[in-house]
């Protein structure tokens, strides 16, 4: 027996309704916000990963599904979308297009992390990028543009967190003030601190163990400098402009390496341990670094599994995927099998979903069949029904059933389903 590799997922059955509401939710108004699709291989050279998320970063350290492939080339499965949309922007020359662009991808990202309830090693983002703007403006769109998607799904309890990081030089002093406080307390660090003071400092904002420490740390905030500042404090103006609620997180560094100014995180609080259900922020000095020209950026991204999980714990009601509203049951000869898949084609056409018998089993097993896979309507069509040139239609929630004339079938049943509706 084959198993599935561990921290992956089968996806089907209910589970899907959740994937299509939010799926296509998210689609919809990635295309009224004004962006165009992007879908870029899951794979890449291992270089972009390293050079945009960064050396020293857990996803570069230890997350990453790296391998040679047969021509000797180190390949990584994407751990996030942002670095590959890049590459494709400046390989293609997209910058020739004009200012700002915008887009979005949907698709399945690989961590080697430990799974747990919304952690896994295959999972699902949707992101969205924008090109060309340095202005908060921007950057408030954005955040509004995260936001408006959870509304729009129908999350309720979820808290947006925002921070800013900074310029380079913002974050050089920073990071020394960071070191000449934690140098004080560099023995009583857990190991995994002493590591990252030596390798990235602010690393250890993220500490789920040494919180003591991490409360009274110097803030980023009070180490940015004046267009920094300006930038966030426009920001937060705009985002109150609009009522958008939000927390200002000073200890909020997100685990890649390429933020400057602007980053935010978006937590559901029924979520426990996994609660980020997005996360993004500016990243102005990516396109240059991996060799496009000076082009400011910005984007976010979300996990789908991560949404499902929220979707559930607040009971969002979604759509159910209805494959079966009408079920043609047929019992006879070669003449009445035509009729009944004629008769499943014309209903299909029409928009209406049709399960049609294929098992060929007898009358009651296909009714039976019919109740199990949730349909409305059972047509059934038999020899004497063909003769006198009608069908009979069941109402499978109240047992009623029927005739209908040939020729009227396909309109009456739409009617009846508009009528339940
Ligand atoms: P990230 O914070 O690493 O950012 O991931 C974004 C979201 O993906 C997280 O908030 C979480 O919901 C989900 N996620 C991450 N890892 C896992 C996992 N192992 N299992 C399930 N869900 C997970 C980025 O990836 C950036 N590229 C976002 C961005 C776009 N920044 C700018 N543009």
């Amino acid at each position: 027996m084959y198993q599935k590799i561990k921290g992956t997922e089968d996806l089907y059955g209910d589970e899907m309704k959740y994937w299509y509401w939010i799926e296509k939710k998210a689609k919809d108004l990635a295309i009224r916000y004004g962006y165009g699709e992007i879908r870029t291989p899951i794979f890449e050279e291992t270089k972009l990963f390293i050079r945009s998320v960064g050396q020293d970063t857990d996803i570069v350290q230890k997350e990453m599904y790296t391998f040679e492939d047969k021509g000797g080339r180190s390949i990584t499965l994407r751990p996030e979308g942002t670095a590959p949309v890049v590459r494709a922007f400046v390989e293609d020359g997209m910058i020739a297009q004009g200012f700002p662009q915008k887009y979005f991808y949907i698709g399945p990202m690989f961590r080697y992390e430990r799974p747990q309830s919304g952690r896994q090693r295959q999972f699902h983002q949707f992101g969205a990028e924008i090109f060309g703007s340095s202005s908060a403006i921007a950057d408030a769109e954005l955040i509004i543009f995260a936001d408006r998607l959870m509304k729009e799904i129908g999350l309720v309890d979820y808290q947006i967190h925002i921070n800013s990081l900074g310029d380079i030089e913002d974050r050089v002093k920073y990071r020394e003030a960071l070191k000449e406080y934690y140098a004080q307390h560099l023995e009583n660090l857990c190991d995994d601190c002493k590591v990252r003071y030596e390798k990235n400092v602010l690393r250890l904002l993220d500490c789920k163990v040494d919180i003591e420490y991490t409360k009274n740390a110097p803030k980023i905030t009070d180490y940015l400098g004046e267009n920094s500042r300006k930038h966030y404090e426009e920001l937060k103006a705009l985002l109150d402009s609009v009522g958008i609620k939000y927390i200002e997180n000073p200890r909020l560094v997100r685990g890649l390496d390429y933020y400057n100014r602007t980053v935010f995180e978006i937590h559901h609080q029924k979520l426990g341990a996994m609660s980020a259900i997005a996360g993004g922020g500016r990243y102005d000095g990516l396109i240059k670094e991996i060799g496009g020209k000076d082009v400011p950026a910005l984007g976010f991204a979300t996990g789908i599994e991560r949404l499902i999980l929220a979707l559930k714990a607040e009971n969002v009601l979604v759509d159910e995927i209805e494959t079966n509203v009408v079920y043609i049951a047929y019992l006879g000869g070669f003449d009445v099998k035509a009729e009944a898949i004629r008769l499943s084609e014309e209903l299909r056409r029409e928009g209406i979903p049709v399960g049609f018998e294929l098992m060929e089993r007898g009358l009651s097993a296909q009714l039976k069949n019919a109740a199990r896979v949730g349909a409305k309507f059972t047509i059934i069509v038999g020899e004497s029904e063909l003769e006198r040139n009608i069908v009979l239609v069941k109402n499978m929630e109240t047992g009623e059933q029927l005739e209908f004339e040939r020729s009227f079938v396909v309109s009456g049943i739409k009617d009846m389903i508009t009528e339940m509706q």
